[in-house]
């Protein structure tokens, strides 16, 4: 009650438009200001604010609401977090809440913890750059064209000697433990104390969308060989991997104002075309990009430019991330990158004016992708149905009829092909593609270790759900093995998948065509758990066999008894697990 009463008291203090006016330019038009709606891209202003009732509206995408539902749209922060800031900045007490859940309560003071062993960090790291020992990472930056008001603004810094940010961290009062929750220190592997995880590297801060760094990107040396050229900072409690975007904090307004952000790859590319001047950049901390990104982007921005690496990695990343962009309602457009090039060594050459050429000659995704699956695959009929069988895997992630439909078109018209013929193929469902052979014996084996190799942290929920056992083929379980040990270690299990691609008809290959071509699935989460439950249902059926079989065979009444207990209760589990819909067997 208190609490909604100091809520009503910020809305009241809150100036809505000087709050607008941050992101939006507006207009006195009547009673009205009007500008162009932060929301959804559009070119006439169709965004209003009545300042007497303190309320926005768009007519255009219908989002309306008050201070706290535009600062947490807009600047992208939990409701609560807006109600925090804007208490802040109107001067409101917020009553102490007592959150009812005592572990909650637990979990969000550990975070607070972290969030402050994260500012020492970030200003340790800083400060490193700028003594004496920074010198080489100081000059390592400025062979590469970073100047000091991009390092500054990404925040850039180096790990130290060792021993340094321990010392601060203690002097602060941050304990050890929550040091390394927060992902900055590790228990020494001899004796006891703690090391600095990112000491003589680079640091790349991410910071959230409040300007706070909650994870450390931090890379190597040259000259060095201490471990990978990047070390990131572990999933912490403030820091969720696939859902952070290197560089959207700082390039949110340029983002913003043209509803385009370009995706790069590396944190240095980002760094790069910032210092050439191209501000809307973003990378994906090193993962292929994920869905939560893309709508990170697409609160922004309509249109998505990917910008990748002009090499084998670089394009298959590219053709992996159409269906993301699909499925999200993202404009997306693809760089043909020159081979040998990278974002970076073209912001080098080139300035600017390289980087916005190439933007301006980006294709639009669904045509780079068809275009570049008949560079790979030819357009001999084989190469052709090829083709057709990838796109409409891809295109599936299309939810809206009408540009299904146009795109469709556009295949057509690449592929010389009647668009009426093609929509018998593409119009019909995924597995109505003619030609696709029958299914071989263990194919929801090789659809769920697909699934493991898109997003290898479902291996520890696959075991954990006692899935090792309903897997059949020893090959099949050989693989899944390797790709547990792999992920367990913290291998380079992509890598090892990426070295089987050419094992011609090995399991292990077969699964590691998932990452290289386009699935079509986003929502990997459930294509896992109906593909674990397919698993599941094969299991429980080859169980029912063999106990009614043993129950033929039983001589004594007390075994025959004993089986049709468990007859019984697998036949129950089995209605229990239900009939399954099968829904993403054509994409895997
Ligand atoms: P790159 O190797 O292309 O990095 O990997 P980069 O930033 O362009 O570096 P330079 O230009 O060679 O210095 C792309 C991204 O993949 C992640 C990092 O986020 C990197 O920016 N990565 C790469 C890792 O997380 N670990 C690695 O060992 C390598
Ligand atoms: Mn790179």
């Amino acid at each position: 009650m208190e609490f909604d009463q100091a809520v009503r008291e910020i809305l009241n203090r809150a100036d809505i438009v000087r709050l607008v006016s941050e992101y939006v330019q507006l207009r006195k038009n009547g009673q009205h200001l009007w500008g162009l709606c932060p929301m959804h891209a559009e070119k006439t202003p169709s965004f209003s604010v009545n300042p007497s009732r303190r309320m926005y509206y768009c007519f255009g995408c219908h989002r309306g609401g008050n201070a706290i539902t535009f600062l947490s749209e807009v600047a992208g922060l939990t409701k609560r977090e807006a109600i925090e800031r804007l208490a802040a900045e109107t001067g409101v007490q917020l009553p102490q809440q007592r959150p009812s859940d005592p572990a909650e309560e637990a979990a969000a003071r550990e975070r607070s913890e972290i969030m402050k062993a994260l500012v020492v960090a970030q200003e340790y790291f800083v400060s490193s750059l700028y003594a004496p020992e920074g010198e080489r990472a100081r000059d390592y930056l400025s062979d590469r064209g970073v100047d000091e008001q991009t390092a500054a603004a990404y925040g850039l810094g180096f790990g130290g000697v060792g021993g340094g940010l321990i010392r601060m961290l203690e002097k602060r009062g941050v304990p050890m433990q929550i040091a390394e929750s927060a992902g900055l220190v590790l228990p020494s592997t001899r004796g006891t104390g703690y090391y600095e995880r990112f000491r003589g590297r680079v640091i790349c801060p991410v910071f959230n969308n409040d300007g706070a760094a909650v994870a450390f990107s931090a890379r190597i040396l040259p000259g060095d060989d201490d471990g990978p050229k990047y070390l990131n900072s572990p999933e912490t409690a403030v820091f969720r991997k696939g859902s952070m975007v290197f560089g959207l904090y700082q390039a949110r307004q340029a983002i913003r104002q043209s509803r385009h952000a370009i995706v790069v790859e590396g944190n240095f590319d980002v760094i790069s075309l910032a210092a050439s001047g191209v501000l809307n950049v973003v990378a994906p901390l090193g993962t292929a990009l994920t869905p939560q990104q893309v709508r990170q982007l697409a609160r922004f921005a309509g249109r998505v430019t990917l910008f990748f690496d002009g090499d084998e990695a670089g394009y298959k990343a590219s053709r992996r991330s159409v269906s993301i962009l699909l499925e999200e309602g993202v404009e997306g457009y693809i760089v043909s990158t020159p081979s040998g090039e990278d974002p970076d060594s073209m912001a080098r050459r080139g300035g600017r004016q390289a980087i916005e050429a190439a933007v301006a000659d980006a294709r639009p995704m669904v045509t780079w992708l068809v275009d570049s699956l008949v560079g790979v695959f030819g357009r001999s009929p084989h190469g052709i149905r090829q083709v057709i069988e990838e796109v409409s895997g891809v295109l599936a992630a299309e939810k809206d009829r009408i540009r299904y439909g146009l795109y469709r078109e556009e295949v057509a018209r690449i592929l010389g092909m009647d668009v009426r013929e093609l929509k018998g193929i593409l119009g019909g469902r995924q597995t109505d593609v003619p030609g696709r052979g029958p299914e071989v014996p263990n194919s929801v084996e090789v659809s769920m270790l697909k699934l493991l190799a898109l997003s290898p942290a479902l291996i520890d929920t696959l075991l954990d759900r006692g899935g090792r056992e309903y897997f059949q083929s020893e090959e099949a379980i050989a693989v899944l093995n390797r790709m547990f040990d792999l992920y367990a270690s913290g291998g380079d299990l992509e890598g090892e998948l990426l070295a089987a691609v050419s094992e011609q008809g090995s399991v292990m290959s077969a699964v590691a065509s998932v990452i290289t071509m386009p699935t079509g699935i986003s929502d990997v989460q459930a294509a896992f758990d109906e593909t674990f439950l397919q698993l599941r249902i094969a299991f429980l059926n080859r169980r029912l066999n063999e106990l009614k079989q043993a129950m033929r065979g039983a001589v004594d009444e007390d075994a025959k008894m004993r089986l049709l207990v468990d007859v019984t209760a697998v036949e129950r589990q089995l209605k229990e697990a239900g009939p399954s819909l099968w829904r993403f067997r054509g994409t895997l």
